[in-house]
């Protein structure tokens, strides 16, 4: 075991119930099934579902994907977050805005857009599923997918001192 705490990465969208969790759940399997050990969470610019378990098709996704999720609670991102995460993903320009605007002055987290960590994406926001189909639930579990398992590639890289 390292004696420095493992990479902390936080994602956060407006709800905390549709894409995070998603994005969330994704990481976490990526990560253990790299064998990378990482602290995930995620959480939302909006309030309005504080405490809330996630959206039933964000539950239902990650089942097809062999994913309890159902136990997630939603929460609001708050300044202090940026102190306690390495690094902090934004679902969407929207949100990387108003994380921009609640970061404090000297933030440790380093923010970034999710699809910028999956080639030929980059600057694209993961839509918004809530108001569609089910549809849009596997197109976002695509996508987060997709980024979770560059991000451990990413931090692999920089475990292996090969970070830019
Ligand atoms: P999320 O989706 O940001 O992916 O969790 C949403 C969930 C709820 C609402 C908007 C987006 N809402 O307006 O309540």
């Amino acid at each position: 075991m390292s004696a420095t705490p493992p990479p902390s990465v936080l994602f956060v969208c407006l709800g905390n119930i549709c894409r995070s969790p998603l994005a969330e759940a994704a990481l976490r399997h990526a990560a253990q099934a790299a064998g990378l050990e990482l602290t995930v969470d995620s959480a939302g610019t909006g309030s309005w579902h504080i405490g809330k378990g996630p959206d039933p098709r964000s539950c239902d996704e990650a089942s097809r994907h062999g994913i309890d999720i159902a136990h997630y609670r939603a929460r609001q991102v708050t300044a202090r977050d940026f102190d306690r995460f390495d690094r902090i993903v934004a679902l969407d320009a929207s949100n990387l805005a108003n994380l921009e605007r609640i970061a404090p002055a000297s933030p440790h987290a380093r923010l970034s857009l999710l699809l910028d960590h999956v080639p030929g994406m980059e600057g694209q926001d993961v839509d918004d599923p809530y108001f569609g189909g089910p549809e849009g639930f596997v197109t976002t579990w695509e996508q987060v997918s997709e980024a979770a398992r560059n991000l451990v590639a990413e931090f692999l890289d920089e475990r292996a001192g090969r970070g830019h």
